[in-house]
This record gives C-alpha cells, sequence and structure tokens, in this order.
C-alpha cells in the first residue's frame, strides 16, 4: 500500500515524496536535516533521498497540508506557540512513520526539547551549517514570517543561529558546512546530497 504525503497545495507532486507504511521496525533510521531557513535542506533533501531511494518529507509542508493553511497565516492568525505545537504533532507522525525516510525540518524544530529527545531516539541528524551572511543571501522572506518585513535580515538570522547554534549541536550526529560545498562545486546541492549519503550511508545503513 502506498500512502502519499501530498506537496504543497498547486504544487506538482516530485520524485521521492512517497511514504510507505510498512510496519513498526523499518531498516535504518530516519534521516532528518535540520538547519536554519535558507540553507538548503529542502532541495538538499529531496535529492538524498533519491541517493538513498528512500521518501522524502518537509516539515513546512506537511505542516501546511495538515492545517489547510500557509505557515504565514498560521503565524499571523494564531501566533507561534500555535505553529510550534503542529510543528511538534507533525515531526512526531513522520519520526513515526515504519520506513525510514529523509526528512527536512523546519529551521526551528529543534528549539522545543520533545523534538529533539525525539530526533535523539529515531533519526541520525545531519545539522546543514552557514553563516548568516550566506543565509541571508539565500533565504527568501516571502514564506519566513520571522524574516518577513525585516529590514535586517542578516542580524535577524544572527540572532536565530547564535541562540539554536547549541540545540543543532545537541541533536546532531553530522555536521555539515555548506559553504565549501557552495565554492568548490558547480553544482554544490547536488554534491552535498552525495555527501550526506555518503556519511549516513555507513552508520545508519552498514548491517551489523
Ligand atoms: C522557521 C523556519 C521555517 C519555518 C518557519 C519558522 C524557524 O522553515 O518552519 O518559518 O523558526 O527557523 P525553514 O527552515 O524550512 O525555512
Amino acid at each position: 500500500m502506498q500512502r502519499a504525503w501530498p506537496e504543497r497545495p498547486g504544487r506538482r507532486p516530485r520524485a521521492g515524496s512517497n511514504v510507505e507504511p510498512v510496519g513498526v521496525d523499518g531498516p535504518g533510521r530516519h534521516v532528518v536535516l535540520v538547519g536554519a531557513m535558507g540553507v538548503g535542506k529542502t532541495t538538499v533533501g529531496r535529492r538524498l533521498a533519491r541517493e538513498l531511494q528512500r521518501p522524502f518529507a518537509d516539515t513546512d509542508e506537511q505542516l501546511e497540508l495538515r492545517a489547510g493553511r500557509t505557515i504565514p497565516a498560521i503565524f499571523r492568525d494564531d501566533g507561534e506557540e500555535a505553529f510550534r505545537r503542529l510543528e511538534s504533532d507533525v515531526l512526531a507522525e513522520l519520526l513515526g512513520a515504519a520506513h525510514p525516510l529523509v526528512v527536512a525540518a523546519g529551521g526551528g524544530a529543534v528549539t522545543r526539547p520533545e523534538n529533539r529527545a525525539l530526533l535523539g531516539r529515531r533519526a541520525f541528524v545531519v545539522w546543514l551549517r552557514a553563516s548568516s551572511a550566506f543565509l541571508a543571501a539565500r533565504a527568501d522572506p516571502t514564506h519566513r514570517p520571522l524574516l518577513a518585513g525585516d529590514p535586517d535580515v542578516a542580524a535577524t538570522l544572527e540572532r536565530l543561529i547564535a541562540a539554536r547554534t547549541p540545540l543543532y549541536e545537541e541533536v546532531a550526529d553530522a555536521t555539515v558546512d555548506v559553504e565549501s560545498f557552495d565554492a568548490g562545486d558547480d553544482k554544490p546541492k547536488r554534491a552535498l546530497a552525495r555527501h550526506i549519503a555518503r556519511l549516513v550511508g555507513i552508520p545508519a545503513e552498514a548491517p551489523g
């Protein structure tokens, strides 16, 4: 039986977006990408899912589908706490899937202790790390309420990164410096996905 995790409304479904619940103990742990807004978790996660031949899910997309509203609308109408509760529910549901997934977690998912505990139990966590200057050039504020209308996105990112770095460190089984890939490869996202596939392939998939 195939169960689809649909993409955002209006988006074309992409390869690697189906989840197949196959029992309680699937082989291998979930792989979860964490890191700040704009670091490329979703793009790299989709590629990684293809590399590992696993389904892919993005917590932000899943949350919007379940809520039937966009993230900016949830922040605006119900506030950040309500968003965080939904985010925790989505993360728990995804990491409860029997079949191992690749999951891109929203940048702030690590702020809740129960999410960090769950990540520790259920996932091989890869922290995609980059500087605020690098991220400020890439993070589109349009769909990101914590950045929207901000006259100094780099400063806000810097503050968020400073507050969250210990949390990313706490959950990370591996850390990847995204900027070095961006500088060294003409297809950095592909190179990054392949690098992570090699990283997680050893501890997560090797027999014994
Ligand atoms: C957030 C990151 C966003 C999204 C929300 C809040 C954060 O996800 O969950 O806007 O607190 O850092 P991305 O990291 O995928 O942009």
